[in-house]
């Protein structure tokens, strides 16, 4: 394995001097100094398959990025799919969060996994197809701080630090309860999540009951891919302000083609179509995030 710091897009290399400007290019000094004293660690958490996490976590972080808030979003899940919808390839990295939880410090920092995305507003540790691998080590050796322990290297250099996980549960989760005080639970309008909303907010519940970190707290429920006009909608969206009025952000993501048009240029929602609903519906949420 290689330990030099992360470079991507390479193309073809001719020499040394062009892997160095690729290299300034990708690793510059960071982007601006970061905009308040704190640094916010979120995770994005459904226990459901396809809710709009990870699209959440890109769009919210995209826009953060906009209103001048350093964001660092770290891809917690196997599958990788907001490294690769950000347009990174994983085969082209030297280094992901596998590499960064399994290697002691000494023979990679952190920072050097870290991708500073040129075409948009927040930095990227990538994900890996390996982290299913590092999973069972972790766990036998107890390392449920790891996420927590890496990260710290570089959290200063943050306002917010948005983990990203998968659906299924995984011991990636655990490392990003340990780590994150805040969760955004993007759900579906449908009553067949209701279940899904309820074992997420208990799993919550767990982990400050456990003491894994006390500090631990839902912060907003954001009904994603909404589709205008269904009786099944309607109905969730009023139990879910009956149940959760306090914590549901008051306006919805709708369903739309755009989102997705939007992957295929490697973007989030929020950088391809600011005007568009979703990408208003996210900075709402932004917004409501920045208030703390
Ligand atoms: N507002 C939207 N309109 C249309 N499609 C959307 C919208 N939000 C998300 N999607 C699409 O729904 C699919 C699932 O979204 P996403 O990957 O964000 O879910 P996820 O919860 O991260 O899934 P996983 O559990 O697999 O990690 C994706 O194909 C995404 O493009
Ligand atoms: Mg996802």
């Amino acid at each position: 394995m290689s330990y030099a710091p992360n470079i991507v897009n390479l193309g073809i290399l001719t020499g040394a001097q062009m892997a160095q400007e690729q290299y300034d290019k990708n690793n510059p000094t960071p982007r601006h100094p970061k905009k308040t004293s704190t640094t916010r660690r979120l995770q994005t958490l459904n226990r459901k398959g396809g809710a709009g996490k990870s699209t959440t976590t890109g769009s919210v972080a995209e826009e953060l990025g906009r209103m001048g808030y350093r964001v660092l979003v770290a891809d917690l899940d196997a599958n990788a799919s907001l490294t690769k919808a950000v347009g990174l390839r994983l085969g082209e990295l030297n280094h992901s969060v596998y590499d960064v939880l399994m290697s002691p410090r000494k023979l990679l920092e952190t920072r050097d996994a870290i991708v500073q995305l040129s075409h948009l507003n927040f930095d990227i540790l990538p994900g890996s197809e390996n982290l299913g691998y590092a999973e069972p080590a972790l766990l036998m050796a107890r390392r449920q701080h790891a996420l927590q322990e890496r990260l710290a290297e570089v959290e200063d250099d943050y306002d917010f630090v948005i983990i990203d996980t998968a659906g299924h549960e995984s011991f990636m989760h655990t490392l990003g309860h340990v780590y994150a005080d805040e969760v955004i639970l993007p759900t579906e309008a449908d009553i067949a999540n209701w279940e899904t909303i309820e074992t997420t907010l208990a799993s919550v519940r767990k982990v400050v009951e456990d003491g894994l970190n006390p500090k631990m707290r839902v912060r907003a429920i954001i009904v994603t891919k909404y589709q205008q006009g269904t009786k099944f909608g309607e109905a969730m969206l009023k139990k879910l302000n009956a149940e959760y009025g306090d914590l549901l952000l008051p306006v919805v993501v709708m369903q739309t083609v755009r989102v997705r048009e939007a992957q295929a240029f490697h973007q989030p929602i929020t950088a391809y179509a600011p005007e568009s609903q979703p990408a208003m519906a996210y900075r709402k949420l932004a917004e409501y995030l920045e208030r703390g």
